[in-house]
């Protein structure tokens, strides 16, 4: 008899274009201005570290980053609304920390809104700082929101 693997342990793995759909319907359950499946496609093709925690076959969710020139850059990261607050946002930052550094890169770099007090903390508890605001970053209902710029330094 074939033994079928059950509960498998999460793991934080490659993103795939099989995946793009799933990750994109966590992306639009969350934000009000979410990224499109076509943004998704881009990051892969694109080259950057775009990962996903899989969870016996589900993905529950993923963070996008960009590496170069000695910096790298967070441009998203994201869990199904119903996991949070179990620990699988600091894993995928964790793991994104850590293989930035593999990447070589100095600094890590993110934008984040003001009003977003969950991300804010957990960057917090991982060692960012504050480095400035950039004004009407964010696409806002009635404009724009400026976002806090957080730096992460490896050195
Ligand atoms: C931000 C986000 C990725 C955190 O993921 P998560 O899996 O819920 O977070 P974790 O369980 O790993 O928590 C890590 C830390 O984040 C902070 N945090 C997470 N949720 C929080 C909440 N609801 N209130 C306050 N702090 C919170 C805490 O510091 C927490 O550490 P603690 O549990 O020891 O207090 C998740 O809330 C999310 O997907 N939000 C929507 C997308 C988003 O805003 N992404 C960031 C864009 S810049």
């Amino acid at each position: 008899m074939i033994a079928v693997a059950k509960d498998l342990p999460p793991v934080i793995r490659a993103m795939r274009q099989a995946d793009v759909a799933a990750v994109a319907a966590i992306e639009s359950d969350t934000y009000e201005f979410p990224w499109s499946a076509g943004i998704f496609r881009d990051c892969l093709l694109a080259g950057y570290t775009n990962v996903v925690l899989d969870r016996d076959g589900e993905i529950v969710g993923y963070g996008i980053m960009s590496v170069a020139a000695g910096e790298a850059h967070l441009l998203n990261i994201c869990v199904a609304g119903a996991l949070r607050r179990q620990g699988i946002g600091r894993a995928l930052l964790g793991y994104l920390l850590r293989r930035a550094q593999t990447l070589r890169a100095q600094r890590m770099f993110l934008e984040v809104r003001p009003s977003n007090e969950s991300a804010i903390n957990m960057y917090r508890q991982a060692g960012f700082e504050t480095l400035g605001v950039r004004e009407g970053y964010y696409k806002a209902r009635d404009g724009s929101e400026d976002a806090v710029v957080l730096v992460y330094h490896f050195d």
